[in-house]
């Protein structure tokens, strides 16, 4: 059962509670690159002040935390469960520039402004996306960024293609639990979540430019095409 916190999606804080090492790795795409690309990212706009919104396991909150020990960073989750594990995680490790906090997009009101706003695979978790963007840009400090990925139609696309039958496409990226790949991705499939460069532009006023043209893209294979990752200044 979802309550009205995950409208669209899977009971995140069920899913941690529960959630092994493995279900662990499988909710933090973050860990592979954008961690890296977020410190890039940091360094160079010379960000101050960093959010992580859905920041999960933390993976790139404390990536770039520990890359910028005199950056501030605050991961932001929906899951109160994955938000306690991240705080004793910094007490352990001794971090002391990061925070988590709990958030709920659409929703984001954070009391101080941010450098750089940054959402990994989350979004198309989220089925009022125009109002999450709205309120993540918003949280932007002047001069600063929102750094996003997000799933487009070919994303779309591609995940609509396992969803008449999970059990019989678990080789395929996304379906990390055939039992609960319609849940999860009800917002996305619903087709409520998904975004474009033309619709950010048109909700946010502003032309998103991929990321990579202010950092380094990685070697390694991704599934830009179907989530690109973008930044949009302020
Ligand atoms: C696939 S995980 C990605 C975690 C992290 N960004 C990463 O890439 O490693 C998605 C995260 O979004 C969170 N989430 C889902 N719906 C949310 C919402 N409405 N507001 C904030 N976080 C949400 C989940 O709890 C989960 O931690």
């Amino acid at each position: 059962m979802t309550d009205s916190r995950y409208d669209g999606t899977i009971d995140w804080d069920r899913y941690y509670e529960d959630a092994d090492d493995e279900k662990r790795a499988e909710a933090s795409p973050s860990a592979h690159h954008a961690g890296d690309v977020l410190a890039e990212f940091v360094a160079a706009t010379d960000a101050a002040r960093v959010a992580d919104v859905g920041c999960g396991t933390g993976a790139a909150t404390f990536t770039v935390a520990e890359a910028h020990p005199d950056t501030t960073v605050v991961g932001y989750d929906a899951a109160e469960s994955v938000l306690e594990e991240n705080r004793e995680r910094a007490r352990e490790r001794d971090v002391e520039n990061v925070r988590f906090e709990h958030a709920v997009l659409p929703a984001f009101a954070p009391d101080e402004p941010f450098d750089v706003v940054f959402s990994y695979f989350t979004l198309q978790y989220v089925r009022d996306v125009a109002r999450a963007l709205t309120n993540l840009y918003a949280a932007v400090a002047p001069g600063g960024h929102l750094v996003c990925n997000y799933l487009n139609e070919a994303g779309r696309a591609y995940c609509l293609e396992a969803a008449d039958d999970p059990h019989a496409n678990t080789d395929r990226a996304f379906v990390f639990d055939p039992d609960q790949y319609t849940e999860r991705f009800a917002a996305l499939l619903d087709g409520d979540s998904v975004l474009s460069a033309e619709r950010i532009e048109h909700v946010l006023g502003v032309e998103p430019r991929s990321a990579f043209e202010v950092v380094d893209r990685p070697d390694t294979q991704w599934a830009w095409h179907h989530a690109p990752l973008v930044c949009v200044g302020k």
